[in-house]
């Protein structure tokens, strides 16, 4: 396997990697431990995604979160990584009203984070906000498909492009990058529409449940590792069991406490 080259990930290398067919890695990430762990193994771009709302924050969806919820996060990874392009994402409330307000929101983050870029949700309904963003300096990641800040809109997590939909989704992926996005997330799309977007488009394509054939894949780190504890979505491949290896070091750690095992001679400070 090909070791990393480039010091720092830059949007031009995304280019660069769908032409030479090198296929893009990417996780969310929410804190500087995972953040540093996945920038050195060299993942290619973090994403503060607001699914913080559900593997930080406690919620059921993504919808209750806020900009101040995500800028420390984003901070956070932003401040930790030498390589990695760390994405902000932009949450659900924040750029919808139109171009101006989604402006303010990405300056906010790329003000007060560091981050290298910004994503939000949407197709043609929010090319004019991409364009805005994108003319002011600021590199967009789109996400079309399932969009989870819709969710209640689109019926749950409900698979997006099928049968006489795709032209639709194939019209989205065409507004994005006409409004200028460096790559666009394809979230739960059948695997033939997401190739025929990869093979239409000339920015990457970015697979989340959209099959093989896109420029690149990106999880959520919490079940890509196996430390989500509730149901999965079907495209996840853990790569781990962090919950299983947690669980079991808690209950040892609590009866090595409650034995005397723990703290041992070695554990003590003397004097
Ligand atoms: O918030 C997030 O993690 C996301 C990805 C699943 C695309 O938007």
């Amino acid at each position: 396997m090909a070791e990393p080259i480039v010091k720092r990930i830059r949007t031009r290398h995304f280019v660069n990697a769908k032409r030479e067919g090198i296929k893009i890695t990417g996780l969310t990430s929410y804190d500087t431990l995972s953040a540093q762990i996945f920038d050195a193994a060299g993942i290619d771009f973090l994403l503060v995604g607001d699914s913080a709302g559900n593997t930080v924050l406690g919620y059921d969806t993504t919808i209750p979160v806020t900009v101040d919820d995500l800028i420390p996060l984003t901070r956070a990874v932003a401040h930790s990584v030498k390589r990695a392009f760390v994405i902000a994402d932009m949450p659900f409330g924040s750029y919808e009203t139109g171009p101006d307000e989604a402006l303010h929101t990405a300056f906010r983050f790329m003000k007060e984070t560091g981050a290298h870029a910004v994503k939000l949700e949407g197709g043609v309904r929010s090319a004019e906000q991409i364009r805005r963003v994108v003319s002011a300096g600021i590199p967009v990641m789109a996400h079309i498909g399932f969009t989870p800040q819709s969710e209640h809109q689109l019926g749950g997590h409900v698979v997006q492009g099928r049968g006489e939909q795709a032209e639709a989704l194939v019209a989205d992926a065409h507004a994005v990058e006409d409004a200028g996005a460096f790559a666009v997330v394809l979230e739960m799309v059948p695997s033939a529409v997401a190739q025929r977007i990869t093979a239409e488009l000339t920015i990457p394509t970015i697979s989340v449940g959209a099959g093989p054939h896109t420029d690149g894949q990106l999880m959520v780190w919490t079940d890509w590792a196996g430390l989500s504890t509730g149901r999965v979505p079907t495209f996840v491949k853990k790569y781990a069991n962090l919950a299983e290896v947690l669980g079991e070091a808690a209950k040892r750690y609590r009866d090595e406490v409650q034995e005397g095992v723990y703290p041992a001679p070695e554990h003590e400070y003397e004097g």
